[in-house]
């Protein structure tokens, strides 16, 4: 039986070593994290991520084949083949601070399986890394080693948040690189065999370690570029009379560009594409390419100047002024079908209002009020954004009102804030919650989900980004 172990137990790692124990049921899969919470939550009724589909998975494996564990080290010791999954955020402190992937927690993973193995093993990175990482991590084991033979594999995973489960199930593709040696080779194969049990084989894509590592930096830039792009277009829609809907439909409809990831938004988030775009910048700026390394900043420069016109759009519409105005957010985290609020754009566009001095009521159907409080709390590092504000004093967030229904968070409110595209935000009755708000009555749709002429006809004024203007919004002073 070949023993998997997984050092990690995050949105990757869980979901991923779940898939596998499902299709794999002769392979024993260990889940292993630092975090005793993080595991207790993976061993309960109440798994500590939520994603659909994924109980159902975790509860067929879990006790038969798919083992979640603090042992950490006896799990690494007895296992063939260790992914490693755990986080590379971005660096805040020292060189590169703000751009390079943080690697401290690969290194102390790779060092603490260097001291534990006493046989050879497949070391599988997982994690999103600067691409060479890989040799790095060769240098640490191999120094450790004690004369074990280790394969170092890159093998990025590709799933998104809300939709893990059916990208594991049916990936676009799987990219496995290793060396090109004979064992390199050989670990390829192993590794293929694993995901072989599902996948079709010519989905199955191998390469170099480096071209593997770098093809999930490129990736998450190209999907990245595409939303800064049309928010871009949904500036100049909206000074121009254009629909930016019908533009990026129009746009997409061409073969050689593709209608997906064409929808304009307040702006992306989540923890990968501006930690990966940030990465990225870094390593072409270590490289020397510093045409290169502006093309990719421009990206995150975009998606924080779509940010800051969505603040400046509500405060110019509302008179200038916020001030002690009740707004309620309908949605936190950085996108529907998930509870993750990591890099969400509502944590800045939150703060924005609140440092205009307006009052928020936020409402969303998978976020809890401890951690909407933590965000708004938390101190980001400013790499050269204009959107970081001061972070908010633990006084003024606990002045945020959090609730569980979209009804209450609006009630008196004299704005409504859209940041998260939850089907439910589509059905709810928008005459109930108009007759219930301060009067003229706003919405500023962040992800142009709501029938703007229907609520015009209720009554509201109707901010939907890159759509032709309400002529109320048109009189009031240009946002840049
Ligand atoms: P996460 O923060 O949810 O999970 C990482 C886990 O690793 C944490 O539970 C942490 O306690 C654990 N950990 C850290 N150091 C450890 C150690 N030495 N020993 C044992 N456990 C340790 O992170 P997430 O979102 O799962 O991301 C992991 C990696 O996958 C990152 O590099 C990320 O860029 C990449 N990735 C993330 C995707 C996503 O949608 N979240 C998608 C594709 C890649």
């Amino acid at each position: 039986m070949v023993k998997i172990c997984c050092i990690g137990a995050g949105y990757v790692g869980g979901p991923t070593m779940a898939m596998i124990a499902l299709k794999c049921p002769l392979i024993e899969v260990a889940v292993v994290d630092i975090s005793v919470s993080r595991i207790a939550a993976w061993n309960s009724d109440q798994l500590p991520i939520y994603e659909l589909g994924l109980e159902e998975v975790v509860k067929q494996c879990r006790g038969k084949n798919l083992f979640f564990s603090t042992d950490v080290e006896r799990h690494v010791s007895e296992a063939d083949i260790v992914f490693v999954s755990v986080n590379t955020p971005t660096k805040t402190q020292g060189l590169g601070a703000g751009k390079a992937a943080d690697l401290a927690y690969w290194e102390s993973a790779a060092r603490m399986i260097a001291d534990v193995s006493k046989s050879n093993k497949i070391v599988v990175e997982k994690s999103t890394v600067p691409v060479k990482t890989a040799e790095a991590i060769e240098k640490i084991l191999t120094h450790n080693s004690k004369g074990i033979n280790f394969q170092i594999l890159s093998n990025p995973e590709f799933l998104a948040e809300g939709t893990a489960i059916q990208d594991l199930l049916n990936p676009d593709r799987v990219l496995i690189g290793g060396r090109e040696t004979p064992d390199g080779q050989k670990a390829i194969q192993a590794l293929k065999a694993v995901y072989a049990h599902w996948v079709p084989e010519d989905r199955i894509l191998t390469t170099n370690l480096w071209s593997a590592e770098l093809s999930k930096l490129a990736a998450n830039a190209f999907l990245a570029q595409r939303i800064s792009s049309v928010n871009a277009m949904s500036a100049l829609c909206e000074a121009t009379g254009a629909d930016v809907s019908q533009v990026s439909h129009a746009v997409g409809e061409d073969t050689r560009i593709g209608p997906k990831f064409l929808n304009a938004s307040v702006g992306f988030g989540g923890s990968c594409f501006q930690k990966d775009i940030l990465n990225l910048v870094y390593i072409c700026e270590c490289n020397g390419l510093t045409e290169v390394a502006n093309y990719w900043k421009q990206v995150i420069k975009v998606n924080d100047y779509q940010k800051n016109r969505f603040v400046n759009r509500v405060v110019s519409s509302m008179f200038n002024t916020i001030s002690g105005k009740k707004i309620a957010i309908l949605g936190f985290a950085f996108k529907k079908d998930t509870g993750d609020t990591r890099e969400t754009p509502a944590i800045d566009v939150c703060k924005g209002l609140l440092g205009d001095k307006a009052r928020l009521s936020i409402y969303d159907p998978q976020v809890t009020r401890d951690q909407i409080q933590r965000d708004l709390s938390m101190n980001k590092f400013d790499w050269d954004h204009p959107i970081h504000l001061q972070p908010m004093s633990p006084t003024a967030v606990k002045q945020v009102g959090v609730t569980w229904d979209a009804y209450e968070a609006t009630k008196d409110a004299h704005g409504v804030c859209i940041f998260t595209e939850w089907d439910e935000f589509k059905t709810l009755d928008y005459k109930k919650i108009f007759d219930n708000m301060r009067k003229p009555a706003f919405v500023f749709d962040g992800r142009n989900i709501v029938d703007v002429e229907k609520l015009r006809e209720i009554g509201f004024i109707v901010y939907s980004i890159g759509k032709p203007l309400d002529p109320w919004l048109k009189d009031m002073p240009a946002v840049a």
